[in-house]
């Protein structure tokens, strides 16, 4: 089937593009006056008045000065004027909202990081509404500047619940030390990205990040009415604080008992080195950074047995990038491919000195951008990152004793896990059958807290104003 054209300048920006910048704020934001967030809408499309307006995915010539995107919750187009019946055709994820109880089970967001407990008025999902993010490039005065022009004209539309700011590490660095920013999906008829990270994963059907178009099941996500639908995305935004001393202690105590290096601990739970080198390609030490040509170009399983990584001895089957993209790595139910996700995610506060540890609160915050919240976000933290039944048996080529797959992974992931000391586990595998020889390391804590998180939908340039109109009438 021939590659669907796309109509980049109806998409919002910030799904097939990565802006590439150092700032971000995004506002939450509760609808007061629906006729008002209506004209609001559509000044924001069009950029009326002196705002800046709504990227979209079209091609820029020159790097513009901002990027602003858009989303709502399903109260938020509730609030617009959008009908129960409507409503109904959209994700029942999305539907139940980040805030409902079923929600916070199936991903994890209990105890410490149950919403009853979420910052800047995220707690309250029926207030939530919209959430607003504003991008640029280095000049914290320019986000200043233009934050000043967008909370002008909130006045007499809107209510801000909060604002949180996201500012980029060196060199991609995320809090934890490590490199962020390699992996992402090659979304089949997206605009080719700039830094292209070359690999030899399957590109992705168009229709796992945009309604409207075939997706990896051969059906299409759609939602009624048909403005709302072609060219629309849904994304779970997300506040993750990390501890990083917590994770430093955690390094410390288990590399200790593992009989292994910290650094070699830290590379084993991500499935990378902190300097972004995959352990597939480099799984003795972390060594020079690989050109960036290599730095995604692996798989886990190959028929080569020099090659193969079935058992995880190299990459753990339970490190978070294998769990978060098992690439060919044998699966119960559909691959890896049809559960893939983008990452728009940036690190906020302070990098942590631990010569000068300070508590103030630090972490990732962003969208995790896909087509079905249910089938991609939803999955892959309830079932990939939350369990470990989700590996098919099977061995490695030409060494059935070596051991199965099925048994070297344990617990959640260490990341993303909610990690409770009674049950949780990290396998280390060794060869060996029924995984006699792995080490295993249980007993850690939860090192990284959920302070908010909304599910957003973003609705294409046609739906903005299909909105703006409905709100209006
Ligand atoms: C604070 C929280 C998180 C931390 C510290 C973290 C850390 C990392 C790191 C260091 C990488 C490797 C860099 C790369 O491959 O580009 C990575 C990749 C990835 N992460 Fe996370 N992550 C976090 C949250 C999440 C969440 C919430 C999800 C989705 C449920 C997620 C899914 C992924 C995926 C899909 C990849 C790429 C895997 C691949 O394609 O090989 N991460 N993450």
């Amino acid at each position: 089937m021939a590659d669907p054209t796309i109509q980049y300048d109806d998409i919002q920006g910030t799904i097939l593009r990565g802006y590439r910048v150092d700032l971000a704020r995004h506002f939450i934001l509760s609808i007061n006056d629906k006729a008002a967030t209506g004209s609001l809408i559509r000044a924001l499309v069009d950029g009326l008045g002196g705002l800046p307006h709504i990227t979209t995915a079209k091609h820029w010539s020159e790097k513009p000065a901002c990027f602003l995107n858009i989303s709502f919750t399903s109260t938020g187009l509730t609030a617009l004027g959008l009908s129960a019946a409507e409503l109904g055709s959209f994700d029942p994820a999305f539907q139940r909202g980040a805030t409902s109880l079923d929600t916070a089970k199936t991903i994890g967001d209990i105890g410490e990081s149950s919403p009853d407990n979420w910052i800047g008025g995220l707690a309250n999902g029926e207030r939530v509404h919209i959430v607003l993010t504003l991008w640029v490039a280095k000049d914290p005065a320019v986000l200043e500047r233009i934050s000043d022009q967008l909370r002008a004209a909130f006045v007499g539309c809107v209510t801000e619940l909060s604002a949180h700011d996201a500012k980029a590490l060196p060199d991609n660095q995320i809090h934890f030390g490590y490199r962020d920013n390699i992996a992402q999906p090659t979304v089949i008829g997206a605009p080719p990205r700039k830094r292209q990270i070359p690999d030899d994963q399957e590109p992705v059907a168009t229709g796992e990040f945009l309604l409207g178009y075939r997706n990896q099941g051969g059906g299409t996500y759609s939602v009624a009415p048909t403005e709302l639908s072609l060219n629309s995305s849904y994304a779970a935004f997300r506040i993750l604080e990390q501890d990083v001393a917590g994770f430093d202690a955690f390094l410390a105590e288990y590399s200790a008992k593992a009989g292994v290096d910290t650094e070699l601990l830290a590379a084993k739970v991500c499935g990378r080195w902190r300097n972004g080198n995959p352990l597939e390609l480099r799984p003795d030490s972390a060594g020079e950074v690989l050109p960036s040509s290599q730095l995604n170009d692996f798989t886990y399983v190959s028929n080569d047995p020099s090659q193969d990584d079935t058992l995880g001895l190299k990459c753990p089957i339970g490190s978070h990038i294998r769990r978060n993209n098992p690439r060919n790595g044998a699966v119960v139910g559909t691959d890896s491919a049809h559960h893939r996700i983008v990452r728009r995610a940036m690190p906020y506060g302070p990098a942590y000195d631990p010569d000068r540890p300070t508590t103030e609160p630090r972490g990732l915050i962003g969208y995790f951008i896909n087509a079905s919240l249910s089938n991609q976000f939803e999955f892959l933290t309830s079932q990939w990152n939350l369990d470990s039944e989700f590996v098919k048996s099977a061995t490695k080529p030409g060494d059935p004793d070596a051991g199965n797959a099925v048994f070297n992974i344990s617990g959640e992931d260490v990341f993303l896990g909610v990690n409770d000391p009674a049950d949780s586990s990290f396998t280390l595998a060794a060869p060996g059958p029924k995984g006699k020889n792995n080490t295993v390391l249980p007993g850690f804590s939860r090192m990284i807290t959920t302070r908010g998180g909304v599910y957003c939908f973003f609705p294409s340039i046609t739906g903005l104003r299909y909105l703006a109109k409905v709100a209006a009438d």
